[in-house]
C-alpha cells in the first residue's frame, strides 16, 4: 500500500506541469503594487521611494513582472529613475493613477529630467487610465531660459512599447527617445499650451526603427521632433496642433555632423500649426537628411506647411559654407488650408537640395482671397499635380 502511495506521488510530479514549470523559469506574472512597497498615493507624500522599491523588485524577477500602479490615486514624485537590466526578458508597468511633479519652488536637484527609464530592454508600458502631469506652469515664466527638466526620458531601452499614456503640462519636452532600438508608441496624448516654451511632444535622437502611431499631440514646441542619429522611424495617424509641427532636426548645430534617415511620416494632421512638415539644418554643419516621405498629410491653418530650412537659427545666410545634406525628399498627398500665404518654402542653401518630389499636394491658403505662393532656392527634383504651383531645378 505504502510502496503504491509512493509510486502516485512519484507519478504525479513526473507528468504534472507545475513540476515541469518549476524546474525552469517561471512563466507566471508576477505582480508588485506600489501600494504594498509603502506609496501613499495622496498626492501630499513623496513617492518616489516606494515606486522605485516596487521597481527593483520586479526588475529583479526572472520571470514576467508587473509593476502596478494603481487607479485613482495621485502620486507625487520628486524624481525617479528606473534602471535596468532586468532579470526578465519582458517587463511591463501597469499604469492606472496619476503621476504629479512638484513644482518648480518645491524642485530639488538635477534639472535635466523628472522620470527617467535606463537600460531596460523589453519594457511594456501599459497606461489604460494613467495620466503624467508636470505641473510645467509653475516653471513656464519664471524660467524662461534656465532649464526645465524633461519629464520622461527613455535611454537605451530596446523593443519598447509604450501604449495608452497621457501627458500634459512638463516643464520641458514631455518624452524623449535616446538610444532606444525598435520602439512603439501607440494611443499617447500630449497637451500642454501653445505658449509654453520648448515643450516638444517627442524628442527622438540616436535611435533606429521607431513608431509613433494614433496619436494627438498639442504642445508649445514641435509635436515630434527627429534629431541627430535616427533611422526608420514612422510617424503614422499622428493628430498634431497646436505646436511647431513634425521636424527632423535641427541637424548640423555648432558644425556638428549629423545622419537622420528613413523617415515616413504618413496620415497625419496638422491644425493650427506653425509648422507642418519640416527639415531644419544649421549652416556650417554637415552629413545629411534622406529619404524623408510625408505622405497623406491634412492641413488645417497650418503656418509653413511645407518647410525646408538650411539657414535655421542664423538671420542673414553667410556666404559658403558647408550644410547637412537634404535629399530624397517626397511630399505626397497633402491637403488643406495654409495659414501664412507662403504655402511651401524650400530654403536649401547654395549646395542644393536634391531629389525632391513634389506628388498631389493641393494647398490653398486659408484666407479665401489670398492667393497662396511658393518660394523656393536651390531645390532640385520634380513636381507633378501640385497646386500653387511649384518649378524646381532640373
Ligand atoms: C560648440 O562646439 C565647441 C567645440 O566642439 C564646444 O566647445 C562648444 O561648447 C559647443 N557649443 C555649444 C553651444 O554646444
Ligand atoms: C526609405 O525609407 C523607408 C522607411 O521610411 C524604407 O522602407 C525604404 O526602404 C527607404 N528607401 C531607401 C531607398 O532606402
Ligand atoms: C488615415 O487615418 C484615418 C483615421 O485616422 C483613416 O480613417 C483613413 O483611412 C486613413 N487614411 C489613409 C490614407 O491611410
Amino acid at each position: 500500500m505504502q510502496s503504491l502511495i509512493i509510486s502516485c506521488i512519484l507519478i504525479y510530479f513526473l507528468v504534472s506541469p507545475t513540476f515541469c514549470i518549476r524546474s525552469n523559469v517561471p512563466t507566471e506574472m508576477t505582480y508588485v503594487n506600489v501600494i504594498d512597497q509603502g506609496a501613499c498615493g495622496d498626492g501630499k507624500n513623496d513617492d518616489s521611494k516606494a515606486i522605485l522599491s516596487a521597481w527593483q523588485r520586479v526588475c529583479g524577477v526572472e520571470g514576467p513582472a508587473t509593476l502596478l500602479i494603481p487607479s485613482g490615486k495621485v502620486f507625487l514624485v520628486t524624481r525617479l529613475q528606473l534602471n535596468g537590466p532586468c532579470k526578465s526578458p519582458s517587463v511591463f508597468i501597469k499604469f492606472a493613477g496619476r503621476i504629479v511633479a512638484p513644482t518648480m519652488d518645491n524642485w530639488v536637484g538635477d534639472r535635466g529630467s523628472w522620470l527617467m527609464i535606463s537600460y531596460v530592454n523589453g519594457l511594456t508600458i501599459d497606461a489604460q487610465e494613467g495620466i503624467i502631469d508636470g505641473y510645467g506652469s509653475s516653471w513656464w515664466e519664471k524660467c524662461t531660459s534656465c532649464q526645465r527638466p524633461t519629464s520622461l526620458r527613455f535611454h537605451a531601452c530596446n523593443g519598447l512599447v509604450v501604449n495608452s499614456l497621457s501627458m500634459k503640462d512638463s516643464p520641458g519636452a514631455h518624452i524623449s527617445v535616446n538610444a532606444c532600438d525598435g520602439a512603439k508608441f501607440s494611443q499617447i496624448r500630449i497637451t500642454a499650451p501653445e505658449n509654453s516654451p520648448n515643450t516638444d511632444g517627442f524628442d527622438i535622437a540616436m535611435s533606429k526603427d521607431i513608431t509613433i502611431q494614433d496619436s494627438t499631440i498639442g504642445t508649445g514646441d514641435d509635436c515630434v521632433a527627429i534629431n541627430g542619429g535616427c533611422f526608420n522611424i514612422k510617424a503614422t495617424r499622428v493628430f498634431c496642433g497646436p505646436g511647431h509641427g513634425i521636424s527632423i532636426g535641427s541637424l548640423g548645430k555648432n558644425r556638428s555632423h549629423e545622419i537622420v534617415e528613413d523617415v515616413h511620416v504618413h496620415n497625419c494632421s496638422f491644425v493650427g500649426t506653425t509648422n507642418g512638415a519640416r527639415i531644419k539644418t544649421w549652416p556650417g554643419g554637415s552629413g545629411y537628411a534622406r529619404n524623408i516621405t510625408f505622405d497623406q498629410i491634412i492641413l488645417r491653418d497650418a503656418q509653413n506647411p511645407i518647410i525646408i530650412d538650411q539657414y535655421y537659427g542664423i538671420k542673414t545666410p553667410n556666404a559658403e559654407e558647408e550644410a547637412v545634406m537634404v535629399s530624397e525628399v517626397t511630399y505626397r498627398g497633402f491637403v488643406g488650408t495654409s495659414a501664412s500665404d507662403n504655402a511651401i518654402n524650400l530654403k536649401c542653401s547654395t549646395l542644393g537640395c536634391f531629389s525632391v518630389t513634389f506628388d498631389n499636394v493641393q494647398i490653398v491658403s486659408s484666407q479665401p482671397t489670398k492667393p497662396a505662393y511658393v518660394s523656393c532656392n536651390n531645390a532640385h527634383g520634380t513636381v507633378t499635380n501640385t497646386s500653387p504651383k511649384v518649378t524646381l531645378l532640373k
